[in-house]
């Protein structure tokens, strides 16, 4: 049974930084069909000559998730998309996702060169997780295990025990709340509860929410489970509890896709970012997929159902990077170390567990 629930950010406040950084972020312009081939021919030949690996989430352009496999890079959730960036044999990794998903392959790999097609590609979870506060709570509560979401600073993660993705988080807490361990819990709000709730671990949950998930509506989805009365109904973990409750199935992304595979449905209703269907249309030719609904008067994606920085990814900032070599994740040394330590042990879970992660759902 959890103990207490602290909430130490107000989340209005962090809608309101969250909003500043939503104004200032540039969407890529649309291309014409010559522009996208010269960009994809061009990107191709500089990933050979640079020896370089394009790893990309599923969130990201269709264009760019089928570039990166076709190329023998990979499309992935944020764990497999870390695995992959420590395993290949690559000098540069090209990263395309959202910020901490590039710091986490240079924590994890320091002598690879890692750029991304833009670094202003932040995560609302991470700007609502200041390292300051953060630590300040950690301060107060030291005889607490600190597990951290992977959607976080690497300075964060260097102040955390554990980090975790969307993929393991629940096993990882199962194991520690089994050696009576007492855990903090940040930064979404969302899947701690979810984790909470399956495990009944001890946790205080840090306040801060995915603004894509968030906005979810179990009363929009309770509607549309009435016509689709067959769909199953797949949920991201950030998504909210009332929306959870109503899932069939509750993973990362990975496990999403997997579902939509193994599930005799056909047809599903989707609680995550729509940038998934191309996987699942690919994985599941003849199976329909639905986005849920998402409303609200204080809605603040700008595309709903879609990461307004995961969009910022595209062809020409790929290839711009890759050929200026610019937009390079460089962190510090002392930094790097101590954030490396927890990603480790997280893989290390992983392995030792034999958690067939990409499998499972
Ligand atoms: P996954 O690890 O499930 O891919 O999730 C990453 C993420 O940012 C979801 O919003
Ligand atoms: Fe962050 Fe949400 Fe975007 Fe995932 S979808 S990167 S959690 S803002």
């Amino acid at each position: 049974m959890a103990e207490t629930k602290e909430a130490i950010s107000s989340l209005a406040a962090d809608k309101a930084i969250v909003k500043q950084y939503l104004d200032s972020a540039e969407l890529p312009p649309e291309l014409d069909n010559a522009d996208q081939q010269y960009y994809i021919v061009s990107i191709k030949d500089l990933l050979l000559e640079k020896n370089a690996a394009l790893v990309a989430h599923y969130y990201t352009d269709a264009i760019l998730q089928d570039l990166a496999e076709s190329t023998g890079g990979l499309v992935g959730d944020s764990l497999e998309m870390a695995r992959f960036g420590r395993d290949c044999e690559a000098d540069t990794l090209m990263v395309a996702g959202v910020r901490f998903m590039g710091e986490s392959a240079k924590i994890l790999s320091p002598e690879k060169t890692v750029l991304m097609p833009t670094l202003d590609a932040t995560c609302s979870l991470d700007i609502a997780c200041p390292i300051e506060q953060f630590s300040s709570f950690c301060d107060a509560h030291p005889d607490r295990t600190i597990v951290v979401y992977a959607n976080t600073s690497a300075v964060v993660k260097a102040r955390s025990d554990w980090v975790v993705t969307s993929s393991i988080a629940l096993e990882v807490v199962e194991h520690l709340n089994a050696q009576g361990e007492k855990i903090i819990w940040a930064p979404d709000r969302h899947l701690g509860a979810y984790i909470q709730k399956q495990t009944g671990a001890d946790i205080l949950l840090w306040d801060a929410a995915c603004i894509v998930h968030e906005e979810f509506k179990a009363r929009g989805l309770q509607a549309m489970r009435k016509v689709y009365p067959d769909a199953a109904i797949l949920a991201h973990p950030e998504a909210p509890d009332s929306v959870l409750e109503m899932a069939d199935v509750i993973g990362s992304t990975t496990q999403i896709i997997n579902a939509a595979k193994t599930l005799d449905n056909v047809s599903f209703i989707v609680a995550t970012d729509q940038g998934i269907f191309h996987k699942m249309q690919q994985v599941a030719p003849d199976k329909e997929f639905i986005i849920a609904p998402t409303a609200g008067e204080d809605a603040t994606c700008r595309s709903c159902a879609h990461c307004p920085w995961m969009a910022m990814n595209a062809l020409k900032n790929t290839y711009q990077s890759l050929l200026y070599g610019s937009n390079e994740i460089r962190i510090d040394t002392t930094l790097r170390e101590k954030a490396m330590l927890p990603l480790q042990r997280m893989l290390h879970f992983v392995a030792e567990n034999k958690l067939k992660v990409k499998g499972k759902a």
